[in-house]
């Protein structure tokens, strides 16, 4: 257990507007490290002066788990306390300013399973310091507003740690006595201490020169286990692919000579942008055809784009507190989506990019900002920070400054990058800054015009609804289209003011051809896409010129994070799925479709109907599969029946088991019904050549793989041996892991004999490689239930010799693909479930409190349940509530959940 945690101790809130600026700054850190797993010690040398703006006061400096051994003021000892784990110095020398302030102290990397602070992974020394974690290394003014100059000493042993990593530059190195060296780096920017990292261990790098625009020239590299070297070429490309990227679009260039990516496989989160050292997940740098699958190849190139473009949007300018988290990670969330559709060829694959991102918002996002850990994109209190790196302040902050874009344009945006960092290039600042930046560099635009207005988007929490109607007048050969939005109340907000909506939209005719657009004081109608501002609650546009009923395309390419309501006919919404210019909508439509049969299904009474698709959608389906110009990834995409997850959301009341049997029964269907088509898909698509990673070979793997599922699932309901054995031929013969992954899951999915061998197969082809042992272990936990056979086998895995709990990534493909990803395995009517969710949160929460803290919020949504699944999850999370220990991460999430 944390030494530091105290049984029952108080919480405290934060709250965004208690804050103070320092009473000290500190302008220079000097660290020296003795590493040792066991007892590192640490020497930190700082060079502080008061803040002239504040009131004098005394100095308090963050730690946590440290052991002091020395205080020092200007080189002589001085008297000190420690209140909690704060380290107070009352009597510092008055009227000296600068001061020294030089402090000693030990740690215990080994012992570090919260992987916070300096922590040992496979013998290799690695920090993490987001968001708290600096003051479990030293005592500090742990906050992002300090801002100092760093140099660091790393010294350990030179056999077992030969590569010593810091922030910026190397500039001395050398041996020491008794078998130990040491390295010396000094970092030329000014860094909060979120940023400072150091590495130290046997490790090789991928290295490559570039050289940038303005001829300066750097070395990128890529440091990995020596046993990983071939896996690192794709994250190498995509770092060039970034610098470059980052250059061309908003002029940003490469601030450092050298650019350094260090892989780990114990890491709590996906990567970490430390200045010029970034830490990653080893699940987002190590690929190979052979190892990664194409969905691997697609997210390394985003995460490392994303810790890239940091450097910029958080290092350079970085956040003034925590509650401007969006500040930096809704931006750079935006850019990484950016560059990765810039990255795409063809148009189409830049609109598939969109949904999926889309679809992310929508599965995660939506549930969460109609849950208990509702928060605004810029939250207004926190318990624990680490809880606040959700889908909000990420994907809903992406959002928003996509919609900031949309509002002041392309060119408009990226004057408004400029200004940003003219502005407040070296500092710590927060969003109203960047939304001030933003409408300054953009005066005339809708943005500066309603700017107060926008910015509730990172005040109010809460998904909101428009609803739309249309209303004809052949008379006047008019169309009015009224648009209405509301905001459920969410924790702490009761009452929500309108926001500013980006409604981007085209009018289809009946044959699906797009109309001009002519609202009635328009001199002249206007061909394609237009985008209106919806500001009241209630507003209406009418188009003239019509000379029949329009049918609305309505935000387009989703020009706003919020939910549409509009009664469409199933006729109208065939039309825009076959015809609509927007491919977005396109898209959308057909899920509507679906979604509309699924919710007919659940709701009706009875058993479950077999058959809940009717002809005219399986028509539909048939279309879209066999089109001779769509291509294959937006196939795949149309195809795929909208998730439980998002389905639930849409009831108020859910049974798990009842729209889990539906959607199977829908799956089924489409699997039988278009059996032909399936097998036309699968035998045109399933070869590709020599693995490329790009767009559309991708798109012909999804497609190929989603044909062999739907095979082996009709296989499942008519008894057909052919398939299965077909997927089990690929399965061993596959050139590549998307493929070779792919027949696998299509037998294990559609729960084939088969799949049994197979699985033992591939965990012995694949033992040594950790990433692939976590898709197998995943595979497992979050294969489609039958007859409550899940929770069996997941009990199995955890007591598989490869399973550790441990290690963030196992832990996850067991333990969250059962709770979080696997609705009809995981919600059972005997409640073994939620037991096993308790079980779980309670031990991990000794282990790693983050990690713990995101599996409570598998339960989030358990009011939304009905019985008995409902007071069976509530006991659940009241039993976990219960236990006097906990972390405040686990415990400010379950309290909220019963709030
Ligand atoms: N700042 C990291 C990112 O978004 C995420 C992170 C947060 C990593 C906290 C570790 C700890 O890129
Ligand atoms: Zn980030």
């Amino acid at each position: 257990m944390n030494p530091s945690r105290e049984a029952s101790g108080p919480t405290t809130v934060v709250r965004r507007e208690d804050y103070a600026p320092p009473a000290f700054w500190i302008d220079t850190v000097e660290l020296a490290f003795d590493l040792d797993p066991v007892k590192t010690r640490v020497l930190n040398k700082m060079r502080l002066r008061r803040n002239p703006d504040v009131a004098a006061q005394a100095l308090r400096l963050d730690g946590e788990d440290l052991n002091l051994a020395r205080v020092l003021v200007n080189g002589a000892g001085c008297s000190f306390k420690l209140d909690g784990e704060t380290l107070v110095l009352e009597n510092l020398p008055e009227g000296q300013d600068p001061f020294d302030l030089e402090i000693f102290t030990t740690c215990a990397p080994e012992k570090n399973t919260q992987l916070m602070g300096l922590y040992v992974s496979q013998s290799t020394f690695f920090t993490q310091c987001e968001a708290e974690g600096f003051r479990r290394i030293t005592y500090f003014l742990d906050r992002p507003d300090v801002m100092a100059s760093y140099t660091v000493t790393l010294r350990a042993d030179k056999a077992r740690y030969p590569v010593l990593l810091s922030n910026g530059n190397l500039v001395e190195q050398g041996d020491l006595p008794d078998g130990r060296h040491f390295a010396k780096w000094v970092d030329p920017h000014k860094k909060p201490c979120y940023l400072f990292a150091l590495v130290a261990g046997q490790l090789v790098a991928r290295e490559q020169r570039v050289v940038a625009r303005n001829g300066r020239e750097h070395l990128l590299q890529v440091y990995v286990r020596p046993g990983d070297m071939d896996k690192t070429e794709h994250a190498m490309n995509s770092l060039i692919a970034s610098v470059v990227w980052d250059e061309a679009r908003f002029g940003l260039p490469l601030d450092l000579e050298r650019f350094m990516i260090v892989a780990t496989s114990d890491f709590n989160m996906g990567a970490m942008e430390n200045k010029g050292l970034n830490i990653f997940n080893t699940k987002y740098v190590l690929a190979n055809s052979a190892t990664a699958t194409d969905t691997d190849f697609s997210n390394i190139e985003s995460v490392v784009g994303h810790e890239y473009f940091h450097n910029w949007t958080g290092n350079r300018v970085t956040c003034r507190d925590w509650f401007q988290l969006s500040l930096k990670e809704g931006l750079t969330v935006f850019r990484d989506q950016e560059f990765s559709m810039d990255l795409c060829a063809e148009a189409s694959a830049r609109a598939v990019k969109r949904i999926e991102d889309v679809r992310v918002l929508r599965t995660a996002q939506f549930p969460e900002d109609a849950g208990p850990m509702a928060h605004p994109v810029r939250p207004d209190s926190y318990v624990e920070i680490n809880n606040f790196y959700t889908v909000t302040v990420y994907e809903k902050g992406a959002e928003v400054v996509r919609m900031m874009q949309t509002l002041v344009g392309r060119a408009g945006f990226a004057a408004g990058m400029k200004l940003y960092f003219e502005r407040h290039d070296g500092s710590a600042v927060t969003c109203d800054d960047f939304a001030q930046a933003m409408a300054d560099a953009n005066p005339s635009s809708d943005l500066a015009r309603l700017l107060p207005q926008f910015k509730r988007w990172y005040s109010q929490a809460g998904t909101p609804l428009v609803q739309a109607r249309g209303v004809y007048d052949a008379a006047a050969r008019s169309y009015t289209l009224t648009l209405t939005q509301s905001c459920a109340p969410t924790p702490g907000q009761a009452h929500k003011e309108p926001f500013v909506i980006p409604v981007a939209m085209g009018l289809l005719d009946a044959q699906g051809a797009e109309l001009p657009l002519q609202l009635a004081h328009w001199s002249q109608p206007e061909a394609g896409t237009r985008s209106f501002v919806l500001t009241e609650a209630v507003e209406s546009f009418t188009f003239i010129n019509l000379d029949s009923e329009p049918v609305p395309s309505l935000l387009r390419g989703f020009s706003a994070p919020v939910v549409l309501d509009f009664d469409y006919s199933d006729a109208q919404l065939l039309g825009l799925l076959a015809h609509d210019s927007d491919p977005f909508n396109r898209w959308e439509a057909g899920q509507r479709l679906a979604l509309r049969r699924a919710l007919n299904a659940i709701r009706a009474d009875g058993p479950v109907e077999r058959d809940p698709l009717d002809a005219a959608y399986l028509e539909a389906m048939h279309t879209v599969l066999r089109h001779p110009t769509l291509d294959a990834a937006f196939k795949e995409l149309v195809l795929t029946l909208p998730s439980e997850t998002y389905i639930a959301e849409q009831l108020d009341v859910v049974d798990p088991q009842r729209v889990h049997a539906v959607r199977e029964a829908m799956r089924e269907q489409l699997a039988l019904a278009l059996h032909d088509d399936w097998v036309w898909a699968y035998e045109t698509h399933k070869d590709n050549g020599a693995y490329r990673p790009d767009p559309v070979s991708t798109g012909r793997r999804a497609l190929a793989g989603m044909a062999l599922s739907m095979l082996c699932l009709a296989a499942h309901g008519n008894g057909d041996l052919v398939w299965p054995g077909k997927a089990y031929q690929r399965f061993k013969d596959a050139g590549n892991m998307t493929d070779r992954f792919n027949a696998l899951a299509s037998l294990v999915g559609s729960g084939q004999p088969l799949a049994q061998d197979a699985l033992a197969r591939f965990h012995a082809m694949f033992r040594h490689e950790a990433l692939v042992l976590d898709k197998w272990f995943a595979l497992q936990a979050g294969a489609t239930d039958r007859g409550g056979n899940v929770l069996p086998a997941v009990r199995r895995l955890l007591a598989h010799p490869d399973f550790h709990l441990r290690n963030p990534n196992r832990a996850r493909s067991v333990i969250f693909s059962y709770c979080s990803a696997n609705p009809g395995g995981f919600h059972r009517a005997d409640a073994a479930g939620y037991t096993f969710w308790s079980e779980r949160v309670i031990e991990l929460d000794a282990i790693n409190p983050q990690v713990a803290a995101r599996l409570a919020r598998a339960l989030d949504r358990w009011k939304k349940l009905a019985e008995p699944y409902r007071s069976a999850a509530r006991e659940a999370i009241a039993r976990v509530a219960a236990r006097p220990d906990l972390s405040n991460d686990v415990r400010e999430v379950v309290t909220r959940a019963l709030a």
